[in-house]
């Protein structure tokens, strides 16, 4: 068997190829790195591998065999890492979501600069070029970018400071628990399947083979009657299993075919008279979707995702037609298949825990829990 060591205690790691180390990571109870995109694209599962920060969503993990991982909990191990206090003291940070994976990779490049500059400053484009990998969606990348300046500069070698926010210490140590760090009994996990096409009638969708799988509770349409989608990452199933694994072997197993549509980028393109018709019929909910004063209701904007589908989500589509399903939700919602964009809303799960209803849809990307109570 192999292993690994992770903040100082030995992990076995599991034999499946597949496996993931943020998988390993958080099933052991370390919940401070977070799970967002699961593509690499936002940082939040950054954790240190012999030193170095890597993402944790991509790292395999027969990988991490005979290294040593470092994650958020490791790094204040032995009390704040200077980092953690200038986070702590410039406010850099509201929710807190994405913070321990800022805080993990300023704290590889802070070590790296102290030992080459000792307390020289690094100007705002060094610290945006090693913060890259990282995004968050609250934007408390000014509160960020200060922290990191004032903490290489040697300004937090001290005691620690009094921070902005009650909560900031849970924030910056990943001890704060978030709606995706709570698991109760029997749970189900939910991805759904979300569209890759800005608008396209789905036709032909088959949900058979995912729910023959093993492990498998509920797999559902999210389509409307209309059978449309019309936003890229508009949800079109969505599947509950007995853990993430099977519920994304569920997901690549749905099958559906797609009559792809015109669409158009940009509201310019979608207010001329001849872009494509998103609905065909005017209504108040319709116009709602709307560039606002527009006669009737045009254009397919490509990329403007984040505020589609919290419009669409906040309908209660998803959790809705999930119960009816037959499994209870307590977490929103995910993109299970390739999505190619990733903006802010891909950041936070808007949601709440209550056993056996789903209280909220979620942000672009964000998981779902349901649970058989
Ligand atoms: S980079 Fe791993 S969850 Fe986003
Ligand atoms: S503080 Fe960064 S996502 Fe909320």
């Amino acid at each position: 068997m192999t292993t690994t060591t992770i903040n100082g205690r030995p992990q076995a790691l599991p034999d499946d190829p597949d496996a993931l180390m943020i998988d390993v990571i958080r099933d052991g109870g370390l919940t401070g790195t977070k799970l967002v995109c699961g593509s690499g694209v936002c940082g939040a599962c950054t954790v240190l591998l012999d030193g170095a920060p890597v993402v944790s969503c991509l790292l395999p993990a027969h990988a991490a065999g005979g290294k040593s991982l470092t994650t958020i909990e490791g790094i204040c191990a032995n009390g704040l890492h200077p980092v953690q206090k200038a986070f702590m003291a410039h406010d850099a940070l509201q929710c807190g979501f994405c913070t321990p994976g800022f805080v993990v990779e300023a704290t590889a490049f802070h070590d790296r600069w102290r030992a080459t500059k000792g307390t020289a400053t690094p100007s705002r484009e060094e610290i945006a070029a090693a913060l890259s990998g990282h995004l968050c969606r609250c934007g408390a990348y000014e509160g960020i970018f200060r922290a990191v300046a004032e903490v290489c500069a040697g300004r937090f070698d001290g005691n620690d400071p009094v921070p902005s926010r009650l909560e900031a210490r849970d924030k910056v140590t990943g001890v704060a628990r978030y709606t995706v760090d709570i698991s109760h009994s029997g749970q189900f996990e939910g991805v759904i399947l979300r569209a890759h096409l800005a608008h396209a009638k789905i036709t032909g969708l088959d949900l058979a083979p995912a729910r023959a799988i093993a492990g498998v509770a509920a797999a559902v349409s999210l389509l409307g009657e209309d059978n449309m989608v019309r936003f890229v990452g508009a949800p079109i199933a969505a599947v509950a299993a007995r853990d993430r694994r099977t519920a994304l072997k569920a997901i690549a197993a749905i099958r559906f075919r797609s009559e792809e549509l015109p669409a158009v980028i940009g509201l310019d393109a979608a207010r001329r008279d001849d872009a494509p018709v998103v609905f065909e019929k005017k209504g108040p909910q319709t116009r709602r979707q709307c560039v606002r004063g527009r006669r009737r209701c045009s254009g397919v904007v490509e990329g403007q995702c984040a505020w589609t589908l919290g419009a669409v989500l906040a309908e209660g589509e998803t959790g809705e037609r999930l119960a009816s399903g037959g499994a209870r939700g307590t977490q929103p919602a995910s993109g299970g298949r390739d999505l190619p964009r990733l903006h802010a809303a891909a950041r936070v799960p808007r949601a709440a825990c209550r056993s056996g209803e789903v209280r909220r849809r979620s942000a672009h990307r964000a998981r779902l829990h349901a649970g058989r109570s």
